[in-house]
């Protein structure tokens, strides 16, 4: 078949129409300068398609074999970048499919038998994101395995613990960043949990009903390795749900990039400097010579808005569609991809950061023995003597207040001055007092003691390598 031929052909409904698609009308509808990234997943679902057909003896073993020769050829091309997308064939299954009845005649045209567009896109999303989401879960792990390394190395570091933005407590900097790791680790619960959903089949639902050709929709499954048969055809071909959830649960990854990058701005901020970040991740400014600036945790956390606004979009396309097929679910690709994209860059980017984070233990110290953090470690040493909590509590707001008064820290009044808000203070209180004893004391399980940080780095590092 000539090009022209081809061009005339391309549209398979065309015999029903008596005037061509305006020009705006093609580039509006058409979906292939987005959608033929999907090419891989196409190409694989229509093999697993054919290879099924033969067996089923709906399509005759040469006919298998010119499509196995003319797809191999395909596949070369646009691996290549030689093949030619065609706006006039709209979407990326008819310039395959057309490409493959050019290059081996008849056996192209029979590839479609009992299958329809409709559950031929499901199918390519479907096994295309199973994939993105294998890759996506390398990239969680490596960067769950980047933070374990840092908090390894930081379990005896101590920063202030904030609550409202507002020093707490004292914790280990090592265990703030197990905080990020267990949030990944759930990241990457919910992404194994979700591919069991987008990987099951929905081809052999055909255009709505299901199809009238004994297909063996178990075979294709089995071939493509998904985990099962969508088994309803109308639900098969028109439910995105599987799209939504897999952004919902990018979002959550995004969301906790998101508060991991606020704190890394602000902990390099001057007013905290409690870390900084290599040069390779941040930027300067054009009018300020002083200026380096964590573009990337910025950006990661302006990224985020688009993931979710993803999210939003994707969710929005299925309200109020009815059954089955719409074209409205032509717009689940943009979103999808990108929310990959961008996921996958920045997952990419924040395990190399993490190594790029210079610690600074002093500022962070210094901040710690600023607010008082220790208050809540008096009031607990003073109920072991006896003193039931509430009133603990109370000693101690006064205590702290005088030492808001003369300027200093609790540990810095002396004993006779402690003394005064209660008697049953001793001299082993100033261990209590001090930062380090009160890191040491949390030492039970989930808690800051760097004892307990270097045991969850052990879980984590085990569970990683399993
Ligand atoms: N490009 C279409 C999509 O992404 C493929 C399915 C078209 N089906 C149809 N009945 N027009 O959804």
């Amino acid at each position: 078949m000539s090009d022209n031929q081809l061009d005339k052909k391309s549209q398979a409904w065309s015999a029903l129409f008596s005037e061509p698609m305006s020009e705006l009308v093609k580039r509006y509808t058409a979906s292939v300068f987005f959608d033929q990234r999907l090419w891989r997943a196409d190409i694989s679902g229509s093999l697993a398609h054919a290879e099924m057909l033969a067996a089923q003896g709906i399509l005759s073993a040469d006919d298998l074999a010119s499509i196995e020769r003319g797809m191999a050829q395909i596949t070369e091309d646009i691996a290549a970048g030689r093949f030619e997308w065609k706006l006039d064939l709209e979407d990326v299954h008819l310039n395959i499919e057309a490409r493959l009845t050019q290059l081996v005649g008849d056996a192209g045209k029979r590839l479609h038998t009992g299958r329809s567009r409709n559950d031929q896109v499901a199918t390519d999303v479907r096994l295309w994101l199973r994939d993105e989401i294998d890759a996506i879960q390398g990239l969680l792990q490596a960067l769950q395995l980047a933070l374990v390394d840092v908090a390894e190395k930081n379990a005896e570091v101590i920063l202030p613990g904030f609550t409202h933005l507002q020093v707490a407590q004292p914790v280990s900097f090592g265990h703030h960043l197990l905080a990020y790791v267990e949030m990944f680790s759930r990241d990457a619960e919910r992404l194994a949990d979700v591919r069991k959903r987008v990987n099951r089949l929905p081809l052999g639902a055909a255009a709505l009903a299901g199809t009238s050709y004994p297909l063996d929709r178990e075979r294709v499954a089995r071939t493509l390795a998904m985990d099962g048969v969508c088994q309803n055809s109308l639900d098969a071909v028109s439910d995105r749900d599987f799209a939504i959830e897999f952004t919902a649960a990018a979002s959550l990854v995004m969301i906790h990039i998101s508060r991991l990058s606020e704190e890394l701005i602000l902990w390099m901020s001057q007013s905290f400097g409690f870390i900084d970040l290599a040069d390779r991740f941040c930027t300067g400014s054009s009018i300020m010579p002083q200026k380096k600036n964590p573009d990337v945790p910025e950006l990661a956390r302006g990224k985020t808005g688009r993931v979710v606004g993803h999210l939003m979009g994707l969710i929005t396309l299925m309200k109020g569609q009815p059954l089955a097929y719409n074209k409205d679910n032509q717009e689940d690709k943009e979103p999808l991809f990108d929310t990959v994209d961008t996921l996958k860059d920045t997952l990419r980017i924040f395990a190399e950061l993490a190594g790029g984070i210079t610690v600074k233990p002093e500022a962070m110290e210094r901040a710690a023995l600023k607010g008082y953090a220790t208050a809540t470690d008096l009031a607990d040493y003073l109920t072991k003597k006896g003193l039931p909590f509430r009133d603990a509590h109370e000693v101690v707001a006064h205590a702290v207040k005088t030492a808001i008064a003369k300027g200093v820290d609790l540990s810095q009044l002396s004993l006779p001055e402690l003394q005064v808000f209660n008697p049953a203070v001793e001299a082993d209180v100033f261990e209590v007092l001090s930062l380090r004893g009160s890191l040491n004391a949390r030492n039970i399980l989930g808690g800051t003691a760097p004892a307990q940080v270097r045991a969850q780095v052990a879980r984590h590092r085990a569970r990683l390598a399993s």
